[in-house]
């Protein structure tokens, strides 16, 4: 009985933190370019949350990923409560790819394995972002 009530508790506090999480990647529509010092592009196309319901990618990791010291991919763990710029520097260290880098292997990389989503600079690097409900959208 008490157990039962315990895990109630664990599984309500589980469904307010994802929650939290949903509601914070329903505003992101665009990735931050805070952390490049001069973006040169506008930034790319990115509704987070509908984004990966159409590319149909559950697991969190799949981009916010961890790794161990020898670097190899934990992949019982996430990183969804970092950022990409918390770890990825501007510039390449050891087999770390750079920002830069880091986005577009990750983005451009799934796209080209999948043959689906945006591989051309000026379809994620828009100068106007579709409509929510336009063309392009999700
Ligand atoms: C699949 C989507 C995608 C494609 C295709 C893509 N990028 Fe990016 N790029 C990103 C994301 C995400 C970032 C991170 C910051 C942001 O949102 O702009 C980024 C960052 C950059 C940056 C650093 C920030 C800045 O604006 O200076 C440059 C430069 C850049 N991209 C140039 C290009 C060029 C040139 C191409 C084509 C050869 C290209 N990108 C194709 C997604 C993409
Ligand atoms: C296809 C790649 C991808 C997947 C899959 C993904 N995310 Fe993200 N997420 C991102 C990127 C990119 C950012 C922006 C990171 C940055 O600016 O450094 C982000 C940001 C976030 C943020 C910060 C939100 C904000 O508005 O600033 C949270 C929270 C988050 N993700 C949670 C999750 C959770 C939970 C999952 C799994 C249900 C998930 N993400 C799956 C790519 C992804
Ligand atoms: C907790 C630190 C950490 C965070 C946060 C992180 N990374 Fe990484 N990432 C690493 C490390 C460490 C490596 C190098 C692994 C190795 O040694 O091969 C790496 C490698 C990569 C690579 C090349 C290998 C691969 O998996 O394809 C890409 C691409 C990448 N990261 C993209 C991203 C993006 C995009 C984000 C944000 C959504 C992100 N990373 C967040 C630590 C991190
Ligand atoms: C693991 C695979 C995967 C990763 C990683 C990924 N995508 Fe995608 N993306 C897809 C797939 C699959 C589609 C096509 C979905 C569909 O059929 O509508 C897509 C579609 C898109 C579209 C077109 C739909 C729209 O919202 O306009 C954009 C833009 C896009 N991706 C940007 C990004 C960016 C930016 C990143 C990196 C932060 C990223 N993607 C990372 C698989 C991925």
């Amino acid at each position: 009985m008490k157990k039962a009530a315990v895990s109630l508790i664990l599984i309500l506090a589980g469904c307010a933190l994802l929650m939290a999480a949903a509601a914070a990647q329903e505003d992101m529509v665009v990735v931050d370019p805070g952390p490049f010092e001069n973006p040169q592009r506008p930034p790319s196309t990115f509704r987070h949350e509908e984004h990966n319901l159409a590319a149909d990618i559950w697991e969190c990791n799949v981009c916010h990923h961890v790794y161990d010291e020898e670097g190899n991919l934990l992949d019982d763990e996430s990183s969804e409560d970092m950022r990409c710029v918390d770890c990825h520097f501007l510039e390449d260290t050891g087999t770390q790819p750079g920002l830069m880098k880091a986005f577009h292997l990750n983005c451009k990389g799934c796209h080209i394995k999948e043959a689906k989503g945006p591989v051309m600079c000026g379809e994620c690097h828009r100068w106007r972002q579709p409509a929510a409900d336009g063309p392009g959208a999700g």
